[in-house]
Order: structure tokens, then sequence, then C-alpha cells
């Protein structure tokens, strides 16, 4: 049963309904009154809620380590045998000087040039899902639309199976959202994906093609070939980071785009205004917050930290804070000063912001283009899915005549 809150600043919980539903007015108050509040739920964490304190200590990486990006995992022994299936999520995992070499592994395959290469795939789906969705009398975005494209994009990048993009969609959910409560769930799902890669990854060994996984396995690690756990690991993270995300973002511009129709309008009048307004939307509804874990001591903001103590980076908050952006509540899809740190900031800044940036452009684009003005159905709920990752998980349109 949930506890719900009452005291955001000594008892805050990012799993709250309220708090996935509309954390906006949450953290407004918080900047002003506990800017970096405590909890002990989910194991006990810190939060941060300004631009200038997440910014410092995403680059603080000798005291902030990312050795543990999720919170609701830090606490849970490690079941499976890392000998086999590798350590961690590398490079989201790992700290210097093991995070640079992991890094640079896989941003050849996520260069500006190889995501030029994925976009034809990208649009394929899209119209496909486009055309199978126009024809249903009732349509719900999220489901239907935003949530098919990343796995199967992604699947289609690291060169497995097409057909394992709904399993894809169910493990991820699992480790992120469905497991937050269900420890044994959540195991389960990531012993199956590693378990998937293991599979994967020893196919690929016999024949080398031209896929990211491929290209992953002939990698090297600083001059150090890469072996089999490390390859499993890597491609874990793919999955895990490239799947929700990119969904939740997709879907949120969706979702905006239904409640504001006059964006909608100037929008479908002005396509090259849609990577500007892409923009705004990864500022204002920014989904991934993501988790540290102490270190060393040190005081910072009237905070003592102990090692052992845990830390959410809040990007999604800094995101709205007003001394880093005018007006920060408004959405303003021709907002041109932008520097949000959606993607992150620092080391671990997200190496798959091309390729998410061109997912979004794609699919915004072939919705505008396919169909015609849209709303949001009344007749049905929207509901948010949160926790680490925030977005739109029902998004039920009416599509006018
Ligand atoms: C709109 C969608 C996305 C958002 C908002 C997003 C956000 C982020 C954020 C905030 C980080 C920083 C993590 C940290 O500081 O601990 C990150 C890291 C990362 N992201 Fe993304 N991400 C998105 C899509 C993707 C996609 C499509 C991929 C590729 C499959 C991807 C791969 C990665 C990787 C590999 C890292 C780790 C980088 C490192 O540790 O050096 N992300 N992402």
């Amino acid at each position: 049963m949930h506890e719900s809150v009452d005291d955001w600043s000594g008892d805050y919980d990012i799993f709250d309904p309220k708090y996935i539903e509309n954390p906006y007015p949450i953290w407004q108050e918080l900047r002003v009154s506990c800017p970096v509040p405590h909890t002990q739920r989910w194991g006990g964490s810190h939060m941060t809620t300004t631009n200038e304190d997440t910014r410092k200590i995403a680059k603080m990486v000798d005291v902030f380590s990312s050795i543990n990006p999720l919170v609701v995992s830090s606490d849970v022994p490690v079941t499976f045998d890392t000998d086999t299936y590798g350590v961690g999520a590398p490079p989201i995992s790992t700290d210097p000087p093991q995070h640079g070499p992991a890094r640079r592994l896989i941003l050849p395959a996520l260069s500006p040039q190889a995501v030029i290469g994925y976009r034809p795939f990208t649009e394929q789906i899209c119209r496909s899902l486009v055309t199978e969705m126009g024809d249903a009398s009732y349509a719900d975005a999220a489901e239907q639309y935003a949530q098919q494209i990343p796995p199967r994009v992604i699947a289609h990048i690291l060169g497995v199976d097409l057909d394992d993009a709904d399993q894809f969609i169910a493990w991820v959910r699992d480790v992120l959202e469905q497991g937050k409560g269900d420890v044994s769930k959540r195991l389960d799902a990531g012993l199956a994906i590693r378990m998937y890669f293991a599979e994967q990854v020893k196919l690929k060994r016999q024949s080398l093609g031209s896929d990211m996984v491929s290209q992953i396995l002939s990698g090297d690690l600083d001059g150090t070939p890469v072996t089999d756990p490390h390859a499993i690991a890597t491609c874990v993270l793919l999955l895990i980071a490239g799947i929700d995300t990119t969904w939740s973002s997709i879907g949120s511009a969706i979702w905006h785009l239904a409640t504001y129709p006059d964006d909608q309008a100037r929008l479908r009048q002005n396509r090259d205004l849609l990577p500007v307004a892409i923009e705004e939307f990864l500022r204002a509804y920014s989904p991934v917050t993501m988790a540290r874990l102490v270190l060393k001591p040190i005081r910072y903001n009237g905070v003592d930290f102990v090692p052992g103590d845990k830390l959410l980076l809040n990007f999604p908050a800094a995101n709205r804070d007003p001394l880093a952006f005018e007006d920060p509540e408004s959405v303003q899809i021709d907002r041109r000063d932008n520097r949000h740190i959606a993607f992150g900031i620092g080391i671990h800044r997200c190496a798959g912001s091309n390729l998410a940036r061109m997912e979004m452009e794609t699919s915004l684009r072939i919705l505008l283009e396919m169909m015609p003005p849209f709303t949001l159905d009344p007749r049905r709920s929207v509901t948010w899915g949160g926790g680490q990752v925030r977005g739109p998980r029902n998004l039920p349109l009416r599509f006018s005549d």
C-alpha cells in the first residue's frame, strides 16, 4: 500500500502518483524551501532540484560515483554470474578510468553520420505504425506509436530479430518501472536481458557482421580486446538506455501537441520549426533522472554527505529552474536560447542523443504528415509512468475528420 507524501523536503517519493502526474509545482517549492531534499524511501537518497547543483554535481565524478545509476537497485545484491554476464552496464555504470574506453567503444555506431544511416528504417517503421493506427477507431499514441519505435530501431541497430522488440519493451518496463517495488521481477528481467545478449554475442562471434553488436565485439578497450561479458553488459545498457527514454520523449511531445492545438497547427504549417520545438519538448518534459553513490565525505549546499549516501541528479528539475531559463514553466516551441541538460552533462552525457533526436524528429514529422489534426480523446484517460524515467504510458487521441 502506497503511503502518500505530506512533507516533500523530508520524505519525497519519485514514485508517488502525485509526483509522477505533475512534479513541477513540487520542484518549484523545493528549489526555494529545500533545494537538496532527503528521503528515507527506496533505501534513502538526496535529490537535486536546481540547475546549478545538478550541473556541478554531475561533474564531481570522483565524489559522486555512477556505479549504481538506478536508485532502487543500489541495495539489491548481484545474483547472476558476472564472469559470464558482465558487470553493470558500461559506460553508464562506470567511473574513470574505466569509463572513457567503455564510452569510446560505442560512440562510432551512434555518431551523427551513423544515425543518418538509421533514418530510412525509422521512417519505414513510423509510416507502417501510423498506417495501422489510422485504420483503428481508437488510437493510443503511447502504446501503438511512441512505445513501438525505439525497441525496433535499437533491434535494427544491434542486428537482432525485430520480432524480439515486444519482449524488449516488457523487460525494460520490469527493470525501470513495474519492478520498482518487486525486486524479484526486476532481477528476473535483468537476468533475462543478459541471457538474451549472451546468446546473441555467441552467435555474432561465429560470424561478425556490420551491426552494432559485431562492431562492439571487434572493437577494443584502449588496446585490449573486448570480452564477451563486457559486450553483453554494454548491450544491456543500450537496451535500457535507448527504449523507455525515447519512448517517453516522443510520447510527451505528442501529448503537448494534442493538448495545445495552436502549437500543433504552427508545426503543421512550419515543419522547419520542428527541431527547435523538439529541444523545447526535451527541456520541458525531460524524462531522465539518474542516481549517484557518494564515495567520499563532502559538505555540499548545506548537506553533509557520507560515503554510501545516494543522490538523484534531477535533470528534469534542472531544466525548469527559473535561474537558468526565462519563464521555464511556459513551453515555447520557438525557444531559441535553450541550453537544456535533458541528456545529462559531463562525462556521462547521453551517447545516444543523435539517435534520440532523429527518432523524435522522424516520428513527429511522419505523424503530422500522415494524420489529420488530433486532440486528447476525453473518453479515456492519459496515464503517466515515472520514477527515474517519466512519460505518458497511455495517450488516447482523437483525430479530426
Ligand atoms: C530522449 C531520449 C533520451 C534521453 C532523454 C536520454 C538521457 C540520458 C541521460 C540524462 C544520460 C546521462 C546519465 C548520467 O549522467 O548518469 C544518458 C546517458 C546515456 N544514454 Fe541516453 N537518453 C536518451 C536516449 C538514448 C538512446 C536512444 C540511447 C542509445 C541507444 C542512449 C544511450 C545512452 C548511453 C550509452 C548513455 C551513457 C553514456 C556514458 O555513461 O558515457 N540514450 N542518457
